[in-house]
């Protein structure tokens, strides 16, 4: 198989962890008799630099042809203060790589080797966490009109309008169900139920399409109390699913569970080939250890093994990644600094290959 894919790097640790995820890849297509076409783009600062703007045509090209993009982190927070808002790196490349990509994947996985770094304690953990997070990325309280501020000073009045179309809701429910079928059967279907007319119209989606997933084991859960449970009992969650305003706020929380926001991929997917599937590992460009060899490259690694499985369909290559990932954390003697161990971001990298 062909794995054509844009590889845009981009600033700080971005640039450390992507090449990481790219020997990842080589070296296990290599072994399993695939071919990469990596075309590799300017994006942030260092399209700025050559180009003047932070996504410029020939990479929007690039990634437009190719079947998936593999990202890095984009912004310096030195030099994005020169910039008005609207020019700044990750608002300019993120949105508009992100358009038409509605569902939000990320992965959060505590290996039990790296208990003592989640800030929950033992009792509560000692089972694992492997939780996938999907959250819908193009519709909800982000995106409603009526929006924004009218009136004079002291009498301004603010609205946002959470909506929700019946198709938005399935297509997302949909990745839900397919997701869970793929790992542990059960679906948690986190809304506002009670409160709100969008979050109703939600579960009785939900309710509907469980007829046809009769294999899932589907738990519905008001937000409020999904923040909750995520600290009391996070080793009982598989898949969850829901809004884009409570998943933006839900795998922020999921993703501390962890020990290190370097271990966390993620993936933006769409209904079909209009916009190119978007991976990337969740952390910034982390100017403060960038250039260093300190970045931990497991959350571009397991980014790569995303896209592997949901872009390619190479479930076994895939699952064989994270395997070689959670090996190396379980073992905890290469580990980085965010881990509290020495080694390099290419010392890692190296162990994570071997072990593969
Ligand atoms: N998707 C993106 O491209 C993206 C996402 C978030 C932030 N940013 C940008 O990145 C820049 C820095 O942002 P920030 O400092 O708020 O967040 P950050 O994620 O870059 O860093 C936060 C902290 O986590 C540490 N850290 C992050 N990733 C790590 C890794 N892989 N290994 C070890 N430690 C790691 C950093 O050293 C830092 O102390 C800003 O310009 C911001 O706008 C970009």
């Amino acid at each position: 198989m062909n794995i054509d894919i844009a590889v845009l790097s981009g600033d700080g640790i971005g640039v450390e962890v992507t090449a990481a995820g790219m020997q990842v890849l080589e070296y296990i297509t290599r072994k399993n008799g695939h071919k990469v076409n990596a075309a590799y783009a300017d994006v942030g600062w260092a399209a700025i630099d050559k180009y003047g703007t932070a996504l410029p045509p020939i990479t929007r090209e690039i990634c437009k042809k190719s079947k998936a993009i593999l990202f890095g982190a984009v912004g310096l927070p030195d030099r994005d203060q020169s910039l008005p808002q609207a020019q700044r790196p990750e608002r300019v490349a993120l949105l508009e790589l992100r358009k038409g990509l509605f569902a939000n994947l990320r992965h959060v996985v505590l290996p039990p080797g790296l208990a003592d770094h989640c800030p929950l304690k033992k009792s509560l953990i000692s089972a694992g966490i492997d939780i996938m997070i999907i959250r819908e990325l193009t519709g909800g309280l982000y995106y409603g009109k009526p929006q924004g501020i009218q009136g004079q000073a002291g009498q301004r009045s603010a609205v946002d309008t959470m909506a929700y179309t019946e198709h938005e809701i399935r297509r997302i429910l949909k990745v839900g169900f397919e997701t869970a079928r793929q790992r542990r059967r059960r679906l948690t279907s986190v809304d506002k139920a009670n409160i709100l007319a969008t979050s109703q119209l939600w579960r009785e989606t939900a309710v509907a399409m469980a007829k046809d997933y009769p294999d899932i084991q589907l738990e519905h859960m008001y937000v409020d109390n999904a923040s909750m449970q995520l600290l009391r009992r996070p080793t009982e969650f598989d898949v969850i699913v829901t809004e884009n305003t409570f998943g933006d706020i839900l795998s922020d929380e999921a993703s501390m569970l962890c020990g290190s926001i370097g271990l966390v991929p993620s993936a933006c997917l769409g209904e079909n080939a209009s916009a190119t599937p978007f991976y990337e590992p969740i952390h910034g460009s982390a100017p403060d250890i960038a250039g260093k060899n300190k970045a931990n490259p497991v959350g571009s690694i397991l980014t790569v093994a995303m896209m592997l499985r949901y872009t390619f369909g190479l479930e076994q290559d895939a699952a064989a990644i994270e395997k070689a990932c959670f090996k190396v954390l379980n073992e905890a003697t290469v580990l980085t600094g965010d881990l509290g161990g020495t080694s390099g971001c290419t010392e890692v990298t190296a162990a994570i290959i071997a072990a593969l």
